[in-house]
This record gives C-alpha cells, sequence and structure tokens, in this order.
C-alpha cells in the first residue's frame, strides 16, 4: 500500500526523504517520488518502478531543499507510470502533494475543477487534492489545507507543501495511517515509524480528522474546524535495528526465528503472580455476551479460527468467525450481547476496519488484537491488547500470525477463569503451559533443521494439499496460505475428514499431501485419512508431535513439533509450515519479502 514520508529541518531532504521510502518498501509499491521546496520553489522527481530508479534520477540533481515530500504508490486509480506516481503538483507549481488511501467523491470534484478550467495530467483520484488547494488559496496555507479536507470523502493521509512557505509541511490523517516523528530541528511524518525510527523515536498520534502544521522546531496539532488539541506524545520502544533484517537473507526468516521473543512480549506481561490478568479489559462484562464474533482478513482470520476452537472449549461461549470483507455486507446479527473481537497485525486492514464500523453500530463492544500501536483498529476498538510483536516487515506475516493466536490464548484462559468454566487446577496447567510457548517454539524452530530439505524434495509440485482436525485444520489454512503466497505454488486446506465427500478425486499417485497430525484429540482419526490418500497413491509428509513413532510407519517423510497444551498446538505446529513455504519460495527463486501482487498493509477495500 502507498507510504509517505515528510521532513523539514536543516539537513538535505532528499537523502533523508529516499532512504525513509526505502524503508517503507515493504508495504508495497509500483512507483514512487519527491518534491524538495528550495528557494520558494518546489522541484518534483517521480518515477514508474523502484526506488532505486528514483534514487537514480535524483542522482545528478543539485537538491539542496531541506523541506519535502515523498512517495510510494500502489496504483489503485490509473496504472503504474511516471504520471500517476506522486507526487502531484499544482498547475502553477505552488503546490506539492503525496496522498495515501482513495478519495471516494473525486469524479464529482474533478469534474467541477474541470469546469473551473483546471487541467489533470494523470488518472489518480489524488490530483484532486492539489487542484482543490490551488483553487482555495489565497495567501493563507492554513486556511487552504482546512477548506480542502472538508471538501473530501473517503480515506486519506496527505502530505502538503507550498511554495509560498518555506520550511512548512501540512499532514493530514482521515482513515490512512499516518504518525508525526518528534526531532531537534527537525520534524518527519510517514505512513509508519519505521520511516524515520533512525532519526527520532518520539512521536505524535493524530486522531482521524486531525491535521498538523509541521516546521523544523514547532508542530501544531488541529481538529478539523482548525482549533488547536494538545498533541498525544509517545515514544516507541523499537529501534533502527528492529526493523532491518538482522543478519537474514529475508526479513520473513528473521521474524521466523523471531517468534520466540514475540511470544514473550505478547504473554509474560499478562501474567502476574501465576495468573493471567490482561491489561485494559476493566469493565468487559463477559458474563453478559451470549456469543462472540471474531471478525479479520488473511492470516489474522486464520488465527481467528484457532481462537474459536479455543474459547469455545474453555469458555463455552458459542464463538463464530466471520471474513470481515463478508462480515461489513452481511447485515450481521450482532448486539450488545455480542462481543466482537477484531484481530490485525497492521491495524490499518480497511476491511477490518470496516467490519468493526458495522459492528459498533449495531451495538456491539469491540475488543481489537492488534500489533501497532496507536493504529486506525487500536483507536476505533471499546477495548484493545495489543500483540507487541514488533514490526513485521515481510509482507508475509510470521510473527504477526503466532502472537495473535499466542493473545486469543490469553484472552480464552482468562475469560474462563471469569467466568468460572475452568477449574483453578486447570487454570494453573493453562497458565504455565502459556509460559512455556516461548521456548516450545524455540524447540519447534530447533526441529526444523530438515525443513531445507524437505522443501528441496518438493519444491517442484504444482499443486499439493494440507489435510488435519480442529485445531490442526486451523494451522492447515494458515499454512497454505504461506505457501500460496510467497511461492505462487497452488494448495488447498482441508478439514482432513472432508477429503473424502469430493475432493479426494483429485488425489493421485506422487500428489503430495501434507497431513498434521499433532492435536491429541483427533490424532487417530486423522492417521485414518493419512492411510485413505496413501492407498491411492499420494506422497504423504506427516507433522506429529515429537515421539510420535507411529507416523513414521505411514506417512513417507515427517516433520516433528514439540508437545505442548492440546489447546495451544496451533502455535508451534505453524513453525515447520512457515520454514516450509519459505524454503520452497527459496528454491523457486521467489521474491520472499515482497511477493507479487501482495501489499504489507491492505488499506483499501
Ligand atoms: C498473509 C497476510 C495477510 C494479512 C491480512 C490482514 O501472510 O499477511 O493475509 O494477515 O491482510 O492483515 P492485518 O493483520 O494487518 O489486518
Amino acid at each position: 500500500m502507498c507510504g509517505i514520508i515528510g521532513y523539514t529541518g536543516k539537513n538535505r531532504a532528499c537523502e533523508i526523504l529516499i532512504d525513509g521510502l526505502r524503508r517503507l518498501e515493504y508495504r508495497g509499491y509500483d512507483s514512487a517520488g519527491v518534491s524538495i521546496l528550495d528557494g520558494g520553489e518546489i522541484s518534483t522527481v517521480k518515477t514508474k518502478g523502484r526506488i532505486d530508479a528514483l534514487a537514480e534520477k535524483l542522482k545528478d540533481a543539485q537538491h539542496m531543499g531541506t523541506t519535502g515530500i515523498g512517495h510510494t504508490r500502489w496504483a489503485t486509480h490509473g496504472a503504474p507510470n511516471d504520471t500517476n506516481a506522486h507526487p502531484h503538483m499544482s498547475k502553477d507549481g505552488r503546490f506539492a502533494i503525496v496522498h495515501n488511501g482513495i478519495i471516494e467523491n473525486y469524479e464529482l470534484l474533478r469534474e467541477k475543477l474541470t469546469k473551473r478550467g483546471f487541467e489533470f495530467q494523470s488518472e489518480t483520484d489524488s490530483e484532486v487534492v492539489v487542484n482543490l488547494l490551488d483553487y482555495y488559496y489565497n495567501g493563507d496555507f492554513k486556511e487552504a489545507v482546512m477548506k480542502v479536507i472538508t471538501r473530501l470523502e473517503g480515506s486519506f493521509a496527505l502530505g502538503i507543501v507550498c511554495a509560498d512557505y518555506p520550511g512548512k509541511l501540512f499532514a493530514v490523517k482521515s482513515m490512512s495511517p499516518l504518525i508525526i516523528g518528534v526531532g531537534v530541528g527537525e520534524n518527519y511524518f510517514a505512513s509508519d515509524v519505521t520511516a524515520f525510527i533512525g532519526h527520532t523515536k518520539n512521536i505524535i498520534h493524530l486522531d482521524d480528522g486531525q491535521f498538523a502544521e509541521i516546521t523544523p522546531n514547532e508542530i501544531n496539532v488541529y481538529d478539523p474546524l482548525g482549533r488547536r488539541v494538545e498533541p498525544k506524545y509517545s515514544k516507541v520502544t523499537w529501534d533502527a535495528e528492529a526493523a532491518e533484517k538482522g543478519g537474514y537473507d529475508h526479513f520473513m526468516l528473521k521474524e521466523i526465528m523471531e517468534q520466540p521473543r514475540a511470544l514473550e512480549a505478547t504473554i509474560n506481561p499478562r501474567v502476574k503472580n501465576g495468573k493471567v490478568s490482561p491489561e485494559g479489559l476493566d469493565g468487559l462484562c463477559l458474563e453478559k455476551f451470549r456469543r462472540i464474533v471474531i471478525t479479520a482478513c488473511g492470516s489474522a482470520y486464520h488465527a481467528g479460527v484457532v481462537g474459536k476452537y479455543v474459547i469455545e472449549e474453555l469458555c463455552r461461549i458459542p464463538t463464530e468467525t466471520a471474513l470481515a470483507s463478508e462480515f461489513r455486507y452481511s447485515d450481521p446479527i450482532v448486539d450488545k450481547d455480542t462481543l466482537v473481537i477484531a484481530i490485525s497485525q497492521s491495524g490499518e486492514t480497511a476491511d477490518t476496519l470496516a467490519a468493526m464500523r458495522e459492528a459498533k453500530k449495531r451495538g456491539a463492544p469491540v475488543l481489537a488484537i492488534v500489533n501497532v500501536v496507536g493504529s486506525s483498529v487500536a483507536t476505533l476498538a471499546d477495548y484493545v491488547l495489543y500483540t507487541w510483536a514488533g514490526p513485521e516487515i515481510a509482507v508475509a506475516t510470521t510473527k504477526g500470525y503466532t502472537t495473535q493466536v499466542a493473545m486469543l490464548s490469553v484472552f480464552a484462559v482468562w475469560a474462563a477463569s471469569r467466568l468460572g468454566t475452568i477449574t483453578p487446577e486447570r487454570e494453573a496447567e493453562l497458565t504455565h503451559a502459556l509460559c512455556e510457548l516461548p521456548e516450545r517454539v524455540q524447540r519447534a524452530i530447533d526441529l526444523s533443521s530438515n525443513i531445507s530439505r524437505i522443501a528441496h524434495a518438493n519444491y517442484k509440485h504444482s499443486s499439493l494439499f494440507f489435510i488435519g482436525r480442529n485445531i490442526d485444520y486451523a494451522c492447515c489454512l494458515e499454512a497454505s496460505l504461506k505457501l500460496k503466497e510467497i511461492s505462487y505454488i497452488h494448495s488447498e486446506a482441508y478439514a482432513a475428514g472432508e477429503l473424502k465427500h469430493g475432493t479426494i478425486a483429485l488425489i493421485s499417485p506422487e500428489q503430495l499431501v501434507i497431513a498434521i497430525a499433532c492435536y491429541e484429540g483427533l490424532r487417530e482419526k486423522t492417521m485414518s485419512n493419512i492411510q485413505q490418500v496413501k492407498a491411492r497413491g499420494a506422497n504423504v509428509l506427516g507433522v506429529a508431535r515429537e515421539g510420535d513413532r507411529t507416523i513414521v510407519a505411514e506417512a513417507d517423510d515427517v516433520i516433528f513439533v514439540p508437545n505442548t497444551e492440546p489447546l495451544f498446538m496451533a502455535i508451534p505446529e505453524i513453525i515447520p509450515m512457515q520454514l516450509f513455504a519459505y524454503y520452497v519460495a527459496k528454491e523457486n527463486g521467489c521474491d520472499i519479502d515482497k511477493p507479487k501482487n501482495l501489499a504489507k498493509s491492505v488499506t483499501v477495500e
């Protein structure tokens, strides 16, 4: 998704903007550009393609300006080309803007502006913003910005410079991510702290509708009516190193390896004196909920599928999962007696946000499980549990997913204890198992030394199946998505008992079937399903708990996973599946951290 950055200070803006844009690359983009304000003039350089191409274009130009804005664009309106790339400039060169989001009423605005003699160079929705600024400007930058914002509908984070105001930036946030970085004699804004974390860790969160006037020494935050509001300062705990690869070939591998630490960060602060007690849930009256609905997208949704099994088993509250993109349009039956749990790593997923709004409109309280502090999901929710997994850069989520499952498990144990649906002995057992998870995951990593060999033996398959039951089935959903998105190999996740109802027709000799048989309660049943596909000639890769020798006799190859509490098995068992996807993608020469057609943060519908 698009990334924006702005800088004003004493250093050359050009290098700082390019560096910041590189750090935003993970969001996915197809063109990039910068505008530098210098000596009362704005100079804009932009290009289709990678940031390296932009840096090349900028190489010979002497851009000495110390104020500027930059953008990486992921095309939504109009093809990825030089003209549609941001920044967009007004015809007289007075304004330049960068935009992330979608201006929903841009066609109407474009029509009106065209009638007033404005010309449009690009096919983008964003260009209306710069022409509106030109239209409303009468010498007062702030007033023009305010007038423009009130005309825009949709989601937008904007960065704006004006040639008449050296050293000044305006940053606007409305349902798209935008954070301000507070430095000394220099200030920043960006879609994500990663862009400026090497320069400052002090940040200001803007609420939706707010905008900021930024100079090197001053930041004023305003509400939509232009009244000054107190800025919300905070400090990020990540450092630049944490946002870089740390010696691994890919961010994805680094993030897989970071999972023990990430899980510690999620679980440990929530266990006090041997009891699970997550913060921020005061006032959440569990007794009144007749149902729980978990809503999310992609892997976060798969975390929700695991959560459903765990919550129902421990709390005995009927729990459903709903894809956020479907839930938002399903006229959902939720009310004040339904707890809606929204899950999101980025906290900026448009469908998840829309599902949350829909739930809230109907009176349901929303609990968010989210990684990014101060994100839109966190801001919109009534209750928030942060996963604290740290920045996730690879497009394919790994630690984001496992920490979501861990947070749901923490919630389930806490809720079950409050509701009295588990005994104190069982609570102690589960709490102990939660605390052991980081070590179990480290063991899962250690046991995975054979995965690159297994990936090498299997990377040429064009299609494969994952089968499992209960929590193992939820794990299959995530394992299959991981493989598809980074290796481009088709796979399907099947509830093992469902295979015989049709899909088994596709099992032919040499077909690879990955059978996850870790969930203790249904292990024997899954073993029968392994025999069924073996009988049709399939090549079976079994995934089983350490010590399970019987599977060795049935499967062609086996991956072992350390044992843990059966309800939490989804966490260690996904580790070898993440690594399998990683090594298969590597064997196939895929762009692992930035798979084609994908973006890290899906901020449009
Ligand atoms: C897959 C993946 C996506 C995300 C989904 C939701 O590896 O990362 O499926 O899980 O787009 O994103 P968040 O969790 O940011 O709401």
